[in-house]
Parts: C-alpha cells; sequence; structure tokens
C-alpha cells in the first residue's frame, strides 16, 4: 500500500459551533501539508451509505472558519443500528462505496455516538480516524471538545441577562441549559453566570434542601434567585423539561414566584469562539498527520492542553460525565452555591 492520498471527511449527530474550523483544518494540512486529495462527504454516515460526495478544493474551504454549523449537513444515521435498516446491511454499503471511491482513509467529525460508529467501521476494516465535537463536552478520552466554549459564552451571556430581569421583579429564575445526560455546560455556565443553584444529572437532588436554600436567601433580603438547571436531570415521567419540573416544585415549595427560561438550540447555533476556532484547527491538523504516517482507528484529544491521540477502541460507547468530586463543584459548594443535594443553610 502506499501513501494515503485520498481522504474523506464527514460530519455526524448534532452540529455545534467550530465544525467548519475543523473541516477546514484537515482540508487544508491535507491538501498543503500532505498534497491529498479531499472529498466532503454529505449528511454524516448517510452520505457513505448514499454515495453523496463531493471534492473539495483548498478554495472551496475559504472563508468558512467562523461559519456556525457544518457546510457537509449531518444526520443522526446509525449505520450499526439493526432496527429501522428494513435488513439493508449498511455497513456493507459502506465498505463498497468507501472501495469504489478509492479512500484511504474517512474523518468522522462527531460526538460520542459518531466516534462509536468510526469504531465499528474500524472493525469492518476501514481506515478511519476521529475528531470529537459537542456543546455537552462529553466525549470520553479528552478534556475539551470544540463547540462547548462557544455555547459555555452564549449559555452564560443568557444567565447574565436573567439577573436584570429577575432583580427588578424579585422572581426566582430557572434556566435549562444542554448537555444531554453530562452536567458540563451547566457547571460551567452555571459558575460563569452567578448562578444560586446549580442542578446536575451527576449529583443527586433533594428538593426539599432546594427550597429551604431559595427561602433563606429570602429570608437574608437577597431580591432574586437563579436557577441552573441541566437539561438531563432525573425527573417523573409528567414533565416534559427539567425548567418544567424544578420551576412547578420551586414555586410550590417556597410560593415564590418563579419563572422558567429553556435555552435550546441558541446555545449550538452561530460563529465558533476564538477558542473553538483554535482547538477545531488544531485537533483537524493533528487528525491529518495521523493519516499521512497511517495510524489509524484513532482518535484526537486535548489532554492537559496538549493535542494528541487515543485508540477509538478505548473511547468507543463510553460517556464523560462531570465527576461528583470535580474541583469546580468542591468550589461552588465553598461560595454557598447550592448544589442540589446538601445546601448549606
Ligand atoms: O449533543 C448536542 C445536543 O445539543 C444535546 O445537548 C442535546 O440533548 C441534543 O444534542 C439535542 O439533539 P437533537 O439535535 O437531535 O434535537
Amino acid at each position: 500500500m502506499g501513501k494515503p492520498q485520498r481522504i474523506g471527511i464527514l460530519t455526524a449527530g448534532g452540529d455545534c459551533p467550530g465544525i467548519n474550523a475543523a473541516i477546514r483544518g484537515v482540508g487544508k494540512t491535507a491538501i498543503v501539508k500532505h498534497g491529498m486529495e479531499v472529498y466532503g462527504i454529505s449528511s454524516g454516515f448517510s452520505g457513505l451509505i448514499n454515495k453523496e460526495v463531493q471534492p473539495l478544493s483548498e478554495s472551496a474551504l475559504s472563508g468558512i472558519l467562523t461559519l456556525g454549523g457544518t457546510i457537509l449537513g449531518t444526520s443522526r444515521e446509525k449505520p450499526f443500528k439493526k432496527s429501522g435498516n428494513l435488513g439493508i446491511d449498511k455497513p456493507k454499503i459502506i465498505k463498497k462505496n468507501y472501495k469504489e471511491l478509492g479512500l484511504d482513509c474517512v474523518v468522522c467529525i462527531g460526538g460520542n455516538g459518531t466516534q462509536k460508529t468510526a469504531n465499528l467501521l474500524a472493525e469492518e476494516g476501514l481506515n478511519v480516524v476521529g475528531i470529537p465535537k459537542t456543546i455537552d463536552n462529553d466525549v470520553f478520552g479528552t478534556d475539551f471538545t470544540f463547540g462547548f466554549d462557544s455555547a459555555l459564552t452564549i449559555a452564560t451571556d443568557a444567565i447574565d441577562r436573567l439577573h436584570t430581569t429577575a432583580n427588578s421583579h424579585k422572581r426566582i429564575m430557572v434556566i435549562e441549559v444542554m448537555g444531554h445526560h453530562a452536567g458540563w455546560l451547566t457547571l460551567y455556565a452555571g459558575m460563569a453566570g452567578g448562578g444560586d443553584v446549580i442542578l446536575l444529572p451527576e449529583l443527586d437532588l433533594d428538593i426539599k434542601a432546594v427550597n429551604r436554600y431559595l427561602l433563606d436567601r429570602a429570608y437574608k433580603k437577597k431580591p432574586y434567585s437563579i436557577v441552573v438547571v441541566a437539561e438531563g436531570i432525573e425527573r417523573p415521567k409528567d414533565f416534559i423539561s427539567a425548567a418544567d419540573y424544578i420551576a412547578a416544585m420551586i414555586e410550590n415549595g417556597t410560593k415564590i414566584e418563579t419563572r422558567k427560561t429553556i435555552l435550546g438550540y441558541i446555545q449550538r447555533g452561530g460563529s465558533p469562539s476564538p477558542m473553538d476556532r483554535i482547538l477545531a484547527t488544531r485537533f483537524g491538523s493533528h487528525a491529518v498527520d495521523l493519516i499521512a504516517t497511517e495510524n489509524y482507528g484513532r482518535m484526537v484529544v486535548n489532554v492537559g492542553g496538549q493535542t494528541s491521540s487515543v485508540p477509538l477502541k478505548d473511547v468507543a460507547g463510553k460517556t464523560r460525565l462531570v465527576p461528583t468530586d470535580h474541583s469546580l463543584i468542591t468550589k461552588a459548594r465553598s461560595l454557598d452555591i447550592c448544589m442540589g443535594d446538601v445546601c448549606i443553610v
């Protein structure tokens, strides 16, 4: 086998700011440094199944660094999932198309689900390299994913804005932050935005303790309170959202007027932050250096501030949750921020 010459890039799962910066990092490094040909695969793994690819020239990669979303499109297609596949052997089709397209490697940019599929494709004999992205920051094996810093900036700005209206009306404001089953975005945005109560899926929730804490704040003449809650907290089935549940429990328990805000997809949209642009560029460029040395079946990571890589098989199928003894949780408790389990009152 000669040196790798033709690579494909796909973006799968929920989008986030910084994906285009990563595509640019992959593409430009591949073309300029290694003289490779680059193909963009449309709509995640669907594009590999339907053979929807287009060549990406260097000029096609110009001007996309600051763009939100993904120029390639994305989907939540899971080719290895048996149900709903109507007996179609999608992995077999992918292998056939990969061969017919003459690809030497596919760079899979995505979150946990994408890295799991990338690993399964590697087990099927395809050359793949993974790049972790998500606003949730929950990809196992890396300290940070790009998308997280941009979403953190947006969520923090939203919380900042709630302070003034909460103060005017002397209300409790509940704000729900994304993050799937992980509380990273809620923890960081809650701390950066000066949340009084921060509720994470990783910690137990004692709503009575939360209400005692909020009533104590009112007793101490604190005019309002901000409650930052992760979308993934456990709740009874009859509550559609975490914010609905927490706001209802608080208003019932404290009799203080309570309002809720669900931030939603605003957190995932728009231009990436400077830190995300840099992380995504580093990840993209590093992925191609791995390909150039035929170091396949790996995912690029950022550990201790350094870019490196880990075997996909070591991270696939795992989720990185917030450790219950995380230093930021300990610091929050030191500042008398209520974390929902035990509140110092
Ligand atoms: O993984 C990113 C994320 O935005 C999560 O925070 C959220 O739970 C999920 O995607 C929403 O997924 P969808 O785009 O399928 O609605």
